[in-house]
């Protein structure tokens, strides 16, 4: 993989910023039917768009109206790169039909050309949380084989459209979220799939699971053959899980949980299913739909790259009290303990730069292929002053610390890693909770919880900071 310069960016979804829910022919999807949460108040999933309801992602910070002034802004920057994605439902607003919208494709095209211009070079996911809301509600998402070859054909509509415009693509974002199935914004924002009473989510997990990761080989072939030049990417969600400590319990513990992270990447990379995996199927007499053709394209369909987000690490412990222990996490991970040596954020996610460099340790030994770290970011609330500023010193600390960790993961651990993009480098609405105040950025977008504001932007502090990082090629941090 040749490449000339690292990508210094900045990272953001379709769903999250651009707004415009309805505009240009846009299909509904699965997010616009997810009400705002906060910090332990789930999103709640409506069953179709209600008038009483506040859906944040409709309007988001409206990049679909801004982008050219918003561009302008991340070009001072300087970012090498800028990661999105492509909302699905703007280009087959139901997801099953046979021709694609043109006002979707044009404004992606109008989008990667403004870019382009400046000399920022487009990211993009082709599936982050965006699967049309029909393709859920009429198929079971998914849980449908059909869905494989619904997301081949927007791909190769994707792949072929911007095939002169964009060479860095990821197929889902965060694909293993749905490895939690307790939570159910994990299954339906990665997979648009409900679990119904009497199914086993374990059992509904990996065959959904089977199908995306087929529908993710099937788009790296067909996207090699429109442009060999193509690097596509899977994309992770990667939480480190240390052992509690040295007893060998805690250390087994850690390796099994690990599993969780590692089971779709060790597909989307070497092609096979890993033989904890199978075991696991056996042992628990699951008979799943996985045709000896899907197995040999899953062996030709493999990633380039690999993509992931690093916020945060976690902690098992093999013999937990879920009662007596003061420091259990009630979390989705089970046996999981707080790390007494980490700090939090207002949100909960522990503060761990050295988890970075451990991180991309473990995966370029596993996978030996280039990695992208392309989500890291700080979560926090930011108070902007009268004068429009923002000090958002915790924000600079997060980071500095993270990239100087990737840093020394390059200069002496030998990892390769070809950029790194940091999370909604403008505001955008939280995911998991649906908030604005869940600030990410290093330029403030005005506008609230409850939709109120100017959606005017002001660089914060970390905007000349960042600024200042990318002209010194990290010499700076
Ligand atoms: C990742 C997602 O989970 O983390 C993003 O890919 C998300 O979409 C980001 O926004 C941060 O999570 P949150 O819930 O703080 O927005």
């Amino acid at each position: 993989m040749q490449q000339k310069q690292f990508l210094w960016g900045g990272a953001v979804a379709a769903h999250q910023f651009e707004g415009g829910w309805d505009q240009g022919g846009k299909g509904p999807n699965v997010v616009d039917v997810m009400t705002a949460g906060a910090h332990g108040v789930p999103r709640q999933i409506t069953q179709d768009i209600e008038s009483d309801q506040f859906y944040p992602n409709h309007t988001a910070i409206d990049f679909y109206h801004h982008y050219k002034s918003d561009i302008q802004l991340l070009a001072e920057l300087g970012l090498k790169c800028f990661r999105t994605s492509i909302a699905w439902s703007r280009i087959y607003p139901n997801g099953d039909e046979l021709v694609p919208n043109e006002a979707g494709l044009r404004f992606y095209d109008d989008m990667f050309d403004e870019l382009i211009k400046h000399g920022i070079e487009p990211v993009i996911t082709l599936s982050h949380f965006e699967i049309p809301l029909h393709l859920a509600r009429e198929y079971g998402g998914f849980k449908n084989r059909k869905l494989v070859d619904f997301f081949e054909r927007f791909a190769i509509t994707c792949f072929e459209r911007y095939q002169h415009k964009v060479k860095y693509w990821m197929t889902f974002n965060e694909i293993n979220n749905q490895m939690d199935t307790s939570n159910p914004i994990f299954f339906w924002t990665n997979s648009g799939v409900k679990v119904e009473p009497g199914e086993d989510p374990q059992q509904v997990l990996y065959q959904v699971a089977h199908y995306e990761l087929l529908a993710s080989a099937k788009a790296v072939i067909a996207g090699k053959k429109i442009n060999p030049d193509f690097h596509i990417g899977c994309m992770i969600s990667h939480v480190p899980i240390y052992p509690y400590s040295c007893n060998p319990h805690d250390i087994m513990a850690a390796e099994i949980a690990m599993r969780q992270r590692f089971f779709f990447p060790d597909i989307h990379v070497r092609g096979y299913y890993p033989a904890y995996a199978l075991k696991e199927f056996a042992r628990r007499g699951y008979k799943l739909d996985i045709t000896a053709e899907d197995l040999t394209i899953l062996k030709q369909g493999k990633v380039d790259y690999v993509g992931f987000s690093y916020y945060m690490s976690t902690v098992v412990k093999a013999d937990v009290n879920n009662d007596n222990d003061s420091n259990v996490v009630n979390g989705a991970l089970p046996n999981s303990v707080d790390n007494p040596y980490i700090q939090k954020s207002d949100w909960g996610w522990a503060i761990d730069p050295e988890g970075l460099r451990y991180a991309l340790n473990r995966l370029y030994e596993r996978y030996q292929l280039p990695l992208f770290i392309v989500e890291n970011g700080f979560g926090a609330i930011d108070e902007i002053d009268s004068k429009h500023q923002v000090h958002d010193q915790s924000r600079i600390s997060y980071l500095n610390a993270h990239i100087k960790a990737m840093l020394v993961a390059m200069a002496e651990d030998g990892v390769d890693v070809i950029g790194y993009t940091a999370w909604g480098i403008i505001d955008v609405v939280s995911f998991t909770t649906g908030e604005m105040k869940k600030r990410y950025g290093v330029i403030y977008v005005d506008r609230d919880n409850q939709g109120n504001g100017s959606m005017k932007r002001y660089k914060k502090d970390s905007f000349d900071w960042y600024q200042n990082v990318i002209a010194t090629d990290g010499k700076s941090v």
